[in-house]
């Protein structure tokens, strides 16, 4: 069985849809894959509530690594890692995670490290995507999945969906449209990259 990690740090609203997914398209079954569990780097996050809450129905553990208890960013990365080590994750999934990852953490899962970022990539990497996008005047927004790399918000394009921007939105409204796609759009990129093992991520 291929193991799924995710990692969170707020609302869970995607890793509940990458569970969802995983039940009603039965990833098992098509796929060898399941969610074995959930990793937050906060213990208040809202997603780790709900992660407790599915984890009964569906069987997935859920652990805290709270980045404030680690005087460096390496000795909150090891710890992480020993956190999803103990799962022998196949594919590490950043759901809303949003802490900066060390080169050596990103390294240690090279080629099994995904990420999804509410902006089309390469532009609006960062923060505030949604707001930099309706101040930049763009028409369209969109979302992105990508492998993750060393460089922030960068690696190869795994798949992107747009929606438009309306003459009056606010960054609320815009992300709350670019949030109902990447419920949408990550189980799918997840479920292509197992569907497809000779395209292993590199
Ligand atoms: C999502 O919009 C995700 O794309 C974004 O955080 C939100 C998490 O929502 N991620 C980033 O900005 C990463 N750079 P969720 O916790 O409800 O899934």
């Amino acid at each position: 069985m291929k193991n799924i990690v995710i990692l969170i740090s707020g609302g869970g609203s995607n890793m509940a849809a990458i569970v969802r997914a995983a039940e009603r398209d039965r990833w098992a079954e098509r796929f060898g894959a399941r969610i074995a569990a959930v990793v937050s780097n906060k213990a208040e996050a809202g997603g780790l509530a709900l992660a407790k809450a599915l984890a009964k129905a569906h069987g997935i553990a859920t652990a805290v690594v709270p980045h404030k208890e680690f005087p460096t960013r390496e000795a909150f990365d090891e710890a992480l890692a020993k956190a999803v080590d103990a799962h022998a994750p196949a594919l590490l999934v950043l759901a809303g995670f949003m802490r900066i990852l060390t080169p050596g953490f990103v390294g240690r899962y090279a080629g099994r490290l995904v990420n999804i970022h509410p902006s089309l990539l390469p532009a609006f990497p960062g923060l505030n995507t949604h707001q930099r996008a309706i101040d930049a005047g763009c028409k369209v927004a969109s979302v992105t999945v990508h492998q993750v790399t060393t460089e922030l918000d960068h690696g190869p394009i795994l798949a992107q969906a747009v929606v438009p921007v309306l003459p009056d939105d606010t960054a609320a409204t815009l992300a709350g449209r670019v949030l109902a796609q990447e419920h949408q759009l990550y189980p799918r990129a997840i479920a292509g990259w197992l569907s497809d093992t000779s395209c292993h991520i590199r």
